[in-house]
């Protein structure tokens, strides 16, 4: 379907044969190709005359150009297309590798979402990717979409064949706001990360949704030092013994006054407790996993008092909780958990309704 609009970099327009010279840079790379269902291109003819069979009018298809606002060139193209066996959008896009990192098909994307739901019905958006393509995931993951199943997929001739994972985005509206989401599948984890770098932007989002928790009388007794230098964490990691978090890329240091909220009353555990929580919701909402360590650094051997100190932290502070944030290398343990009937009931203790009433 044909489509214009405009993001803060970039501009979006149809596709046409007369791009073919430009598309023909993602077409024919082998670097964009890798983990591409359509078999590389040779030629810029042959990237032509795939342009020219395209039906741009298609109701179910949005595959546009993207065009970088600041020099005008065609650096990709991608879209959303719709299947209806299962009642979903499939994203997909080529983006020329000069411009990978850029966060240019994230910022395509979200748009071209927002503006198809204005005129169509999307439930639910899909994308499938090899495993072993971490910048796809990242790009999944910053589009809202979760892991949904563990699928495979092989190039249109055959001649290669891939695990893959596929994520999905649900829009119904208990799923929309990711925040229920985001609860149900937030694991401590005290696996391996990868090396990529958590851009200042997602901490900070992270370290203000801590800021967001509730205090007791507002007096918002915590404070948070986010850690990405590499220098910083190293001499943080050194004194954490035994180590945890070795190959974390940046960690969040939850640090509390102890201050009265009213007479007697301190309220600085649940404060914290409360900013930790937000925290680890936030990380995993944007792909991040995370864990809750404070008994290791609280203990007797008082890591955390080291780490203040490394952190030129103030007296009057105390720093009680580290939080590793980065993207995960393995897959999260799973706890056992009692069930909801052993811990909660309705109307009065140890009781559900149907036993309270018989
Ligand atoms: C107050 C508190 C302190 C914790 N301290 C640690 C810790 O020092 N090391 C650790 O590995 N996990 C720590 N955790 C994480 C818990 O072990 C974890 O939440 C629990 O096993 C349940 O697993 P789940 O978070 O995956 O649901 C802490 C959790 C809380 C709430």
């Amino acid at each position: 379907m044909r489509i214009c609009f405009e993001t803060e970099r970039l501009m979006i327009r149809p596709l046409a044969p007369d791009d073919a010279e430009m598309a023909f840079r993602w077409c024919g790379d082998p670097k964009v190709n890798t983990y591409m269902i359509y078999p590389l291109y040779h030629r810029v003819e042959d990237v032509r005359a795939w342009l020219e069979k395209r039906d741009p009018d298609d109701p179910d298809n949005y595959d546009e150009g993207i065009v970088l606002k600041s020099t005008g060139e065609l650096i990709g193209s991608g879209g959303m297309h719709y299947h209806a066996e299962r009642d979903a959008w499939e994203i997909g896009y080529n983006i020329r590798a000069d411009k990978w990192g850029n966060g240019y098909v994230v910022e395509y994307l979200k748009a071209l979402i927002e503006q198809v739901r204005k005129v169509r019905p999307v439930d639910a958006i899909d994308g499938i990717f090899a495993s072993e393509n971490h910048k796809s995931q990242r790009v999944m993951e910053k589009l809202g979409m979760h892991y949904f199943m563990d699928t495979v997929f092989s190039k249109l001739d055959g001649s290669e064949t891939f695990q893959a994972k596929y994520y999905r985005r649900d829009y119904s509206p208990a799923k929309e706001s990711g925040v229920l989401t985001a609860l149900a599948e937030r694991r401590s984890y005290r696996g391996k990360y990868l090396p990529e770098p958590v851009p200042r932007e997602d901490l900070r989002i992270i370290m203000q949704a801590g800021l967001d928790a509730p205090s007791g009388c507002n007096k918002q007794t915590t404070g948070l030092i986010g850690v990405d230098d590499p220098e910083v964490l190293g001499k943080l990691k050194a004194v954490i013994r035994p180590p945890v978090a070795e190959t974390a890329p940046a960690v969040i240091c939850v640090l509390t006054q102890r201050i009265n909220a009213y007479r007697d009353r301190c309220f600085a555990v649940q404060d914290y407790s409360a900013a930790i929580e937000n925290m680890l919701l936030a990380a995993e909402a944007l792909g991040y996993r995370s864990c809750w360590y404070e008994g290791h650094i609280t203990d007797t051997d008082r890591i955390g008092d080291q780490m203040a100190e490394i952190l030129d932290v103030p007296n009057g502070y105390e720093l009680v909780c580290m939080l590793p944030i980065g993207i995960p290398a393995e897959k999260p343990s799973v706890p056992k958990k009692k069930a909801f009937s052993e811990r909660a009931w309705f109307n009065s203790f140890g009781c559900d309704q149907e036993k309270r009433h018989s």
